[in-house]
């Protein structure tokens, strides 16, 4: 083993253990779905619970629900009467999440909603207190506009995949449109005084955002 997944492997063996539930999703996902890495894991779904708990958020967006995975560990953290608002645009997906998110213990606090998030939040009458933004890297600045206007001063985003794999110090290849809409997000956030950010270099890159 490398000397960094030694170091992963010590990580995850010195933080709380995943549920019996979380570990049996994550595998499920890996056995049935395409692209099983897009699903937070192990470490990032501790530390998403850990911020849940941290923020005390009663409303919570996301967007981009793949297998249910962070969307679980989320609602594991949300305190009495909160609700997490979790929105995924591609329809084939719902057979496999939906018996995950509406079997588990936190059923009552998730709402599933199939469709595009871009279309579909501006819609809801509700102001965020936090919002986690896992949805298609092209599309992350306008995403980031829309979901600032739902979310409450003082309230946080967290965004994903902020680093893409050390790609944003790179010169993108002109049809690599992932990498060049995280670099565009992360040159408007950079000058962006409407925020607070710091950018947290875990897994993929995690930026921190709190609205004024
Ligand atoms: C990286 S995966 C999400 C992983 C999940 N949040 C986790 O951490 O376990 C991104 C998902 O976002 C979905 N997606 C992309 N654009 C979206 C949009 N505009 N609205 C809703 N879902 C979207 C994709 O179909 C994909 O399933």
């Amino acid at each position: 083993m490398k000397e960094s997944e030694l170091l992963d492997q010590y990580i995850l063996n010195h933080i709380d253990a995943e549920n019996d539930y979380l570990k049996a999703l994550y595998r499920d996902t890996h056995v049935k779905l395409l692209r099983p890495r897009m699903a937070s894991g192990h470490l990032q779904g501790r530390l998403l619970k850990m911020f849940v708990e941290m923020i005390k958020p009663m409303q919570i967006l996301e967007i981009g629900t793949y297998s249910g995975y962070s969307a679980l560990c989320m609602a594991e953290g949300l305190q009495e009467g909160g609700m997490l608002h979790t929105f995924e645009i591609n329809d084939e997906q719902e057979d496999f999440t939906r018996p995950w998110l509406e079997n588990s213990p936190y059923a009552d606090k998730i709402k599933f909603y199939i469709g595009d998030a871009m279309q579909l939040v501006p819609q809801l009458d509700i102001q965020f207190d936090l919002a986690f933004v896992d949805g298609d890297k092209r599309t992350y600045v306008e995403c980031y506009e829309m979901v600032l206007k739902q979310l409450r001063p003082g309230g946080f985003i967290i965004a994903d995949n902020t680093l893409w794999d050390g790609h944003v110090i790179t010169t993108p290849a002109a049809n690599d449109y992932q990498t060049q809409g995280i670099m565009a997000f992360n040159d408007l956030l950079a000058s962006d005084d409407r925020v607070e950010k710091v950018i947290l270099p875990l897994r993929d890159g995690l930026t921190l955002i709190r609205k004024k």
